[in-house]
């Protein structure tokens, strides 16, 4: 893709990523991803803001031809992660007198990790501006964005919010700015749920901030530029401050059936009683819906066999990955079974210290379920019910 125009003077310059699966060799990517990096021709100097994957630098150093690029003076680095960060050494390589211009806590990540010289650094202070002549970047400090160095930069004349990974999403296309609200949205909460969910608290402090600038458009680093800002603000604030929902989302596995009776028959009771499920094979599943999943849910239930005393391990994987994740989540539980014995609540209740929820009983039976673990299924819907009614989750 060659550069695009933003705005008289402001060109995406950046690369998209249709074929990349997978990310940090964890994260699902059905939609690919996009690297995007703007440049900035003030009067007098002129900045990139971000760079693109290094697997990429190809494709930003053809999109500097394309301009004409003689000269940069400022190399904006608002994360210091390489999908962003990785082609800083090639382009501070192609044009000498350039700086890297980043946070504090930026320029020593940026040594560490790609052996970048102290003396290529500017630092910058929250609020601190830079003047290109007749257009002026103003940087905010964001730490923990998802990173602890992390920085938006807002061009103040054009009133547009470059934030890097803050309200991206991944997504390939070939459209500039957003032009399917749904599947924006779609990618967007992904995004939120896999990588900025665990920093919900910094991201309320951040978007509170944000209320004070006027913004024109929202260019993030991953996916469609927002010419409505207003659509994705609206989307994380969603996210990050309501209440959760009158949901459970209920992972699991099942060996040979006795977990999957007993998923079946819970679901059903949940949705007698007007709680929505979301259910995940985790022998299937994408992680990512199931991180998705997890952004509205009021209660995790967890289903699963016994495997060799303990949850099987897809159950245990799905279990760190909730608590890594810090979902709103009020109640926990789980259900499944077992052959002979086994400690599966025990191992399993201690994979989660960093959710903050009530244990409700759970339900384990031997073998195949009887009545009586039906009753307790049902007495265990009832419950989650009835405390999601209380909570006035809807
Ligand atoms: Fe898109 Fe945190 O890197």
């Amino acid at each position: 893709m060659k550069p695009r125009e933003i705005r008289p003077r402001i060109y995406w310059v950046g690369a998209i990523d249709w074929d990349r699966r997978l990310f940090d060799s964890l994260i699902p990517l059905p939609d690919g991803t996009s690297y995007n990096a703007y440049l900035i021709f003030g009067s007098q100097k002129t900045a990139l803001i971000d760079t693109v994957d290094p697997t990429m630098k190809e494709v930003l150093e053809n999109n500097l031809d394309e301009l004409a690029v003689k000269n940069i003076d400022y190399v904006v680095a608002n994360h210091a992660e390489q999908d962003h960060s990785g082609s800083l050494p090639r382009v501070l390589e192609r044009f000498p007198q350039a700086k890297a211009v980043t946070t504090p806590r930026g320029k020593d990540m940026l040594m560490d990790l790609l052996m970048i010289p102290e003396d290529r650094f500017i630092t910058v202070k929250d609020k601190e501006t830079i003047s290109l002549g007749d257009k002026t970047l103003e940087f905010i400090h964001a730490p923990w964005v998802h990173w602890p160095e992390t920085m938006l930069t807002y061009l103040r004349e054009d009133r547009i919010l470059f934030p890097c990974d803050f309200f991206g999403s991944h997504l390939a296309t070939s459209d500039l700015y957003v032009t399917d609200e749904g599947q924006v949205y779609e990618a967007a909460k992904r995004y939120y749920a896999e990588i900025m969910m665990p920093f919900r608290t910094s991201i309320q402090g951040h978007l509170n901030r944000l209320k004070d600038c006027a913004l024109d458009l929202i260019a993030p680093s991953h996916g469609p530029i927002y010419d409505k800002p207003e659509f994705i603000i609206k989307a994380y604030t969603s996210w990050v401050f309501d209440e959760p929902r009158n949901i459970v989302v209920l992972p699991y596995i099942s060996m040979h059936g006795s977990t999957k009776k007993m998923v079946r028959y819970f679901v059903s009771a949940l949705a007698q009683k007007g709680v929505t499920v979301k259910q995940f094979d985790l022998a299937a599943t994408d992680i990512g819906k199931l991180a998705m999943a997890l952004v509205d849910a009021a209660t995790l239930v967890v289903g699963t066999p016994t495997v060799l005393v303990g949850p099987h391990p897809n159950v245990a994987y799905a279990a760190l990955l909730a608590n890594a994740l810090r979902p709103k989540l009020k109640f926990v539980s789980i259900i499944g079974s077992y052959g002979w014995g086994g400690k599966v609540v025990e191992q399993l209740s201690a994979l989660i210290p960093n959710l903050k929820v009530e244990i409700l009983p759970p339900v384990i039976c031997r073998g195949l379920p009887r009545p009586a673990d039906f009753t307790a299924l049902d007495n265990l819907a009832s419950s989650i019910a009835a405390k999601h009614k209380e909570h006035g989750l809807t």
